[in-house]
């Protein structure tokens, strides 16, 4: 139980899968269970990501957290704030498909590419992605034909985040 109440992945991956521990700092019910159709989701891309344009900026085992959370919330509406090329996007779909849940997609990004360059910029001058104008220029064009690729539905608000966009005013999501 060190490893949760440090916060390492370790630990919380220690106790995911539905078996019963108990701790003082923080209960099982409040971990997300890992569903193997999140590997799955994961997988898939992974396997296809040759015909995803752009690049997959979450990637790993925080899109298995992702696809887990999506599993554990059921049925209902998920939005995301920050797409880029849909990775994060294409990996929820797809286990709202294995699972079979309901609910639609909404993607806020305003694609605002000189401001993602300043932000990587921000990161470290020697950050590889500067050197590949293609990875930064992420638009609701590459969006839409990498969800093509996937046969993923979606709803693009291309706005900031805050103030929330009017569009999605009073609507609730489960994720
Ligand atoms: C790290 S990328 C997202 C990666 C993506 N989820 C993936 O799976 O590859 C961050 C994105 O967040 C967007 N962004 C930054 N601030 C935002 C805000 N306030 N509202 C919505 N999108 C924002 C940027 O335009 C950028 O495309």
């Amino acid at each position: 139980m060190e490893a949760i109440r440090h916060g390492r992945a370790g630990g919380l991956l220690h106790n995911v899968g539905g078996y019963s521990r108990h701790s003082d700092f923080v209960s099982t019910e409040e971990l997300v269970k890992i569903y193997p159709e999140a590997f799955e989701a994961v997988k898939e891309l992974g396997s296809r990501v040759n015909e995803f344009e752009g690049r997959v900026a979450d990637a790993g085992v925080n899109l298995v957290f992702l696809a887990s959370m999506v599993a554990n919330a059921g049925d209902g509406d998920h939005v995301e704030v920050g797409t880029l090329f849909g990775a994060s996007a294409v990996v929820v779909g797809l286990l709202k498909r294995l699972l079979g849940i309901k609910g639609d997609l909404y993607l806020i990004d305003p694609y605002n590419d000189e401001e993602r360059r300043e932000d990587i910029r921000m990161i470290g001058k020697d950050n590889k992605l500067m050197e590949d104008d293609s990875l930064l220029t992420a638009t609701p064009e590459a969006l839409q034909r990498n969800m093509e690729t996937f046969d993923i539905e979606y709803t693009l608000v291309q706005e900031y985040s805050n103030p929330w966009p009017e569009q999605l005013e009073g609507k609730t999501f489960v994720t």
